[in-house]
């Protein structure tokens, strides 16, 4: 299948485009650059033995988009490209609407134009808000607690109406939980600008001696050990999980969410402590407030993406871990 990815050279996009290139499928990853490099091209191809097409542009450019989409005959487009990060949406809420909610527009403009109607877009567990119950099922009422939250929420409504105004269209959103851990070969993974917010980069760091301690943002949570649960899944598991949806969008028209998690909840300190046993390093640390708009504990409930897709996660915190060490630790500056 020929597939667009955009965003594809971030993070999570290199992950599925390595999955999806050793499927044999033609991947064309269309991506700006603004938080990944050109040289994720280079490692993807190494990984997978086979170039994917690269377009650098921007996915406010509905013409720059068409021209792509039309020139390499595109049948489904993989939507990652997006700002994320939680704190800076609250600070520059404009750009965050104009580069994910706009973004969105402009490629949906673009599809329509070309008669694309198969969409698969990154979306979030953020949109549960506050979770009323768990684990969270796709039932679970949605409420944005941030700009960023409300821009995957708008586009989710939007992606709603789309569907609903007109049959073709076969959208899925899969709402990521937190996606952790990098390719085995430690050549492609996650590599934020500037310090981390993010728990597992951030303990990287500590390990690789880059950084002095990791802050718990809290300890007094109503958790068995007081410090906040996530639902942690490996990117691979993730980017399987995306070829898992790829195939299942065929047979289904429609609007679709389907949660990606693994269903096992892991707190602060116990991936502080999978972390030092898989790097074989200390990973100090201290207790310090809780985080504004943290809450205790979050994960999935992953049975409609059984059922519907077949897929589940196959791997553990210890694979988790020790891919993210090695990617961390095979760059210069993590090598401590
Ligand atoms: P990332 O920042 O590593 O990747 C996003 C890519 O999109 C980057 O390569 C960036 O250069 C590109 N991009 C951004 N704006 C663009 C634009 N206007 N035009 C073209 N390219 C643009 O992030 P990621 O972690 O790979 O996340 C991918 C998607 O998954 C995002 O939509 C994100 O909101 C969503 N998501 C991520 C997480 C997470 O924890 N990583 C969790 C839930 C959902
Ligand atoms: N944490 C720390 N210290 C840190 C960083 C995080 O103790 O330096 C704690 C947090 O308080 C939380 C846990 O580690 O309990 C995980 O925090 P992350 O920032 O890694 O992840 P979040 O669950 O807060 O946020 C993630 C994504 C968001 C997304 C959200 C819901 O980063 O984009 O999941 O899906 F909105």
């Amino acid at each position: 299948m020929n597939v667009l990815l955009t965003g594809g050279m971030g993070y999570i996009g290199s992950h599925v485009a390595v999955v999806l290139l050793q499927a044999g499928h033609h991947v064309v990853l269309y991506d700006n650059l603004c938080n990944s490099e050109i040289e994720t091209l280079a490692r993807i191809e190494q990984i997978a033995g086979v170039r994917p097409t690269f377009i650098q542009a921007d996915i406010r450019s509905a013409k720059a988009l068409t021209d792509a989409l039309k020139h390499h005959a595109i049948e489904t487009v993989l939507h990652f490209a997006g700002l994320k990060a939680v704190g800076e949406s609250a600070i520059n809420p404009v750009d965050y609407y104009a580069n994910n909610v706009g973004g969105t527009v402009s490629l949906l403009e673009a599809m329509r134009e070309t008669g694309i109607r198969s969409l698969v877009f990154s979306g979030s567990a953020t949109v549960y808000g506050e979770p009323q119950y768990l684990p969270l099922d796709e039932a679970h009422p949605l409420c944005a607690t941030n700009p960023y939250g409300r821009t995957k929420l708008h586009i989710e409504e939007m992606l709603r109406d789309l569907s609903a105004s007109d049959p073709l269209w076969r959208i899925v959103c899969l709402r990521y939980f937190n996606p952790v851990g990098a390719h085995e070969s430690g050549l492609i993974g996650e590599k934020p600008v500037g310090t981390p917010n993010n728990l597992m980069p951030y303990i990287a760091r500590v390990a690789a001696g880059e950084l002095k301690e990791l802050s718990v943002f809290g300890n007094d949570y109503p958790t068995p050990d007081g410090t906040g649960v996530r639902d942690y899944i490996h990117v691979m598991d993730l980017a399987e999980g995306h070829m898992a949806a790829l195939g299942w969008l065929t047979g289904h028209p429609g609007c679709h969410a389907i949660n990606l998690g693994t269903g096992q909840g892991y707190s602060v300190l116990e991936m502080v402590k999978a972390f030092a046993s898989a790097s074989e390093r200390d990973v100090p640390y201290q207790i310090a407030p809780r985080r504004a708009g943290d809450v205790a504990a979050c994960y999935a409930n992953p049975e409609k993406a059984l059922k519907e897709l077949g897929w589940q996660a196959q791997r553990g915190l210890p694979d988790m871990c020790a891919s993210t060490w090695k990617f961390v630790s095979s760059r210069p500056e993590g090598r401590g």
